[in-house]
């Protein structure tokens, strides 16, 4: 038995599982000591959001119960991720004049500089919306730009902020908080889950020379992007590799279970690439079960993939590409593009992600944490990894506040 303030605990509650895992800090590093994974009905979870919170509750309190056996205490606070289109990244820059002019610039104009930037964030997303993080990008004195540091001190006329700025939608926001109170626990932290991948799968080195990093869930796609070590933008669409389950069960007449088996073991979404090289998998037949359970006809590989590749073309060309906001800074991406999320386990996708974005790239599982079972060495289980790295560096930087300060910094820093 350990004591409890020693340990974290992060849960990933994506669209078709929970993934909850508990962490102790030891001088050596992070070691793992509970996991455990739940597999989630269908309209529980719609596209990331919450569609029934009693049930959400109840598997979270499992959750909760399974890894206090092996914690052996009650688990109080929790990391948590947010995606699901209930996350929006957008770049706002603003500007402000320093009076008398050549004056040195103090702290007090940064207040004021990010008054004007919280004031431009509730004109331009309502009141429905709660700033969750801001990244400051860089700042500009009269025609300096490219300042990276704060620029306490300096004399200028005008001084500049850019920042990349993270806000959540206040009511998903409560519905989780709801859910993880109602299961017995308090949220510690909230990351968005791209943050969160990014932190189980990224180097350092990937950050500094560029990278697009894109986690494929069930319901939801979500997207970070690094440029020069700093994130440039997160997003998150309610489009996720569930949509070609769907596809697939329309377009061949057959259950939505059965057309996720399909698309594991015959799915190919690099399909023009194996027309073009005369793949003879392409020709290769599978049955198909109806709609009434019967094995009732066959298709080829090739009419699935050409399905298959089609919604995972317009994911990554449509929602993804499209929305970076600075594509130019594509392709000065060193690292290229790096995939993970379940949706990074199908066949082909990373030369389907080279061909849209003319860029190399890789799919990734999250790095080892001393103590973790292998089998969490999958896809799907990066941003649970992630979340409680994210929470164990949290974690360090601070004193543990007692339970009071939290809760009353919690309420400050959320609502
Ligand atoms: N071997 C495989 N080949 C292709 N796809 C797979 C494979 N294994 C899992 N998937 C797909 O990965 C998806 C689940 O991914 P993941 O567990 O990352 O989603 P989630 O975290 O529950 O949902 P979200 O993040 O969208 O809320 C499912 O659509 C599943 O079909
Ligand atoms: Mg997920």
């Amino acid at each position: 038995m350990v004591l409890n303030e020693e340990i974290i605990t992060a849960i990933d509650i994506g669209t078709g599982k929970i993934f909850g895992l508990s962490g102790i800090m030891k001088d050596t590093g992070l070691e793992v000591i509970a996991t455990d994974v739940q597999t989630l009905p269908e309209d529980i979870i719609k596209k990331g959001q919450i569609a029934d919170s009693e049930e959400v509750s109840n598997s979270i309190f499992s959750t909760l119960q399974s890894l206090k056996k092996n914690v052996g205490e009650r688990i109080e606070w929790v990391t948590i991720g947010i995606g699901g289109g209930h996350l929006k990244g957008s770049l706002i820059s603003k500007r402000i004049s320093i009076e008398p002019q050549g004056r040195e610039i103090g702290e007090t104009d940064f207040q004021m500089l990010k008054r004007e930037i919280k004031n431009a964030v509730i004109a331009a997303n309502g009141t429905g919306r709660k700033v969750l993080y801001s990244v400051p990008q860089e700042y500009r004195i009269d025609d300096l730009s490219g300042i990276k540091k704060e620029p306490v001190g300096m004399h200028g006329n005008t001084l500049e902020m850019k920042v990349h700025i993270i806000t959540v939608d206040i009511n998903q926001l409560h519905n989780i908080t709801d859910c993880v109170k109602n299961a017995g626990a308090q949220i510690e932290n909230v990351y968005p889950h791209s943050w969160a991948a990014a932190e189980a799968v990224l180097t350092e080195e990937e950050k500094k020379v560029g990278c697009l990093l894109i986690d494929i869930g069930k319901g939801t796609t979500d997207i970070v992007f690094f440029s020069e070590g700093s994130i440039i933008m997160t997003d998150s669409i309610r489009v996720g590799s569930g949509n070609v389950d769907v596809d697939l069960a329309k377009g061949l007449h057959t259950p939505v279970a059965f057309a996720e088996e399909i698309k594991k073991k015959h799915g190919w979404c690099n399909y023009p690439k194996m027309i073009s090289e005369k793949e003879k998998t392409l020709s290769d037949t599978v049955e198909i079960f109806n709609l009434s359970g019967k094995l009732s006809r066959t298709v080829r590989v090739e009419e699935i993939s050409r399905i298959v590749y089609e919604r995972m073309r317009e994911i990554f060309e449509d929602f993804v590409k499209h929305r970076v906001e600075k594509p130019a800074l594509l392709h000065t991406t060193g690292a290229g593009v790096i995939i993970t999320g379940g949706g990074a386990k199908l066949k082909g996708i990373t030369d389907l992600a080279e061909s849209v974005f003319e860029l190399p790239a890789r799919a990734s599982s999250a790095k080892s944490m001393f103590n973790m079972d292998e089998s969490f060495q999958q896809t799907e289980f990066t941003t649970g990894i992630g979340l409680l790295m994210l929470a164990s560096k949290q974690e360090r930087k601070r004193e543990k506040p007692d339970i009071i300060e939290k809760a009353k910094k919690l309420l400050g820093k959320w609502f």
